[in-house]
């Protein structure tokens, strides 16, 4: 299939822009509206006849590496709200250094844009020998880990060519948002809930379109960071995967160091860090850990703390009442579906963007 950038000058940017197409086709024919039990639900058809057992779980495990594991992280915890079932994550490789246990009982998740990273491909291989569930979450029809599981779901986010992923963190986070709807599917005291992050989901995709207007702010962001040496990235609740993804986008494409943070960790550690030159993302959206963020941003203000702070739209007085933050809008969305839109950050440092120095697209060998 040939592949041109078209209007774009890099195939990543290309891919963020697709964006709001890649989530439609990922959610296409998956989610129901209307029926005659139930109003709103989700189907997905590689898991149907897994869902029992997988509702049985001892715990349900999601493995993975880079991107594809901070992906997972930004779903689980709205896998243990609507499953109420254990959700463990694991990076790939540190399950096979430690021989980490996992049961026959375990549901096991493989989270991969290429279905063939060679570490997630042998925990597989490891899960199976222990007797788990093995469930593929691929971009990749016929890969590896797709052909080698015993059930999936495709993300369907079309062909991702720059090696840093992009579209298709966002389309997977989608898939395992469904997930949790499918296997929380039978619980009629969080329907309500199930039905409003369904709404969410259909209204995504213009939510998405939005947030990308915000291209020349992140440019304009992007030349006063330039000549910077490092950027934290500081996040919590749902967003604690966005504030580790934002920092490694920073690292791979940009070549900065860059470290993402659990604010709820801020007092152990990186609070040291902070000055008047260091720049610092708070991300600060609408949801259970809002006034947890306000009181983080108060702190690492106190100190001189030189803030870039992302909340939603109309918040800006409440997350910075000094004034003296720079401010990034996103639209209100469901609290769950807010990693897909926070997730925006670029910086321009004139790197090969597509083909970051020595890294591949995937590792298909140690
Ligand atoms: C490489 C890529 C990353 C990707 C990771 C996992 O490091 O550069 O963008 O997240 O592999 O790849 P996978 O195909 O398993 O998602």
């Amino acid at each position: 299939e040939q592949i041109n950038k078209g209007k774009y000058e890099h195939y990543m940017q290309k891919e963020i822009h697709e964006q709001p197409e890649s989530l439609t086709t990922t959610m296409r024919g998956r989610l129901i509206r209307g029926g005659s039990c139930k109003s709103k639900s989700v189907l997905l058809g590689g898991l149907k006849d897994h869902l029992k057992i997988i509702r049985r779980s001892r715990r349900i495990v999601f493995i993975g590496c880079g991107t594809s594991y901070n992906a997972a992280l930004a779903a689980r915890p709205i896998l243990e709200e609507l499953s109420g079932i254990p959700v463990a994550m694991e990076i790939a490789s540190d399950l096979l250094d430690r021989q980490g246990p996992i049961y026959r009982e375990d549901t096991t998740v493989f989270v991969s844009q290429s279905g063939e990273t060679a570490d997630t491909l042998r925990a597989l291989e490891y899960a199976l020998e222990n007797g788990a569930l093995c469930v593929g979450i691929t971009n990749t029809v016929g890969s590896a880990i797709a052909r080698n599981t015993h059930c999936g779901v495709h993300i369907n986010a079309g062909c991702e060519i720059g090696v840093a992923s992009t579209k298709a963190y966002t389309s997977q986070i989608v898939v395992m948002a469904m997930l949790a709807l499918a296997i929380g599917d039978d619980t009629i005291s969080s329907q309500a809930r199930r039905e409003a992050i369904i709404d969410g989901l259909f209204d995504l995709p213009s939510k998405v379109k939005e947030v990308l207007k915000l291209d020349q702010e992140m440019n304009d962001l992007a030349k006063l960071l330039i000549a910077e040496q490092s950027l934290l990235v500081f996040g919590r609740g749902y967003n604690y995967a966005t504030a580790l993804e934002g920092a490694l986008k920073v690292k791979e494409v940009a070549l900065m160091h860059s470290e993402g943070i659990l604010a709820g960790e801020m007092k152990h550690g990186p609070l040291a860090l902070v000055d008047e030159n260091l720049p610092i993302v708070v991300v600060a959206t609408r949801d259970a850990c809002f006034s947890k963020q306000q009181s983080v941003i108060q702190q690492l203000h106190a100190r001189k703390g030189r803030l870039i702070v992302m909340c939603t739209k109309g918040d800006a007085a409440s997350v910075c009442v000094s004034g003296s933050c720079r401010i990034i809008e996103v639209p209100q969305v469901e609290d769950c579906l807010q990693p897909l839109l926070a997730y925006h950050l670029t910086v321009l440092r004139g790197h090969n963007v597509d083909q970051p120095r020595n890294l591949a697209k995937s590792y298909t060998s140690k």
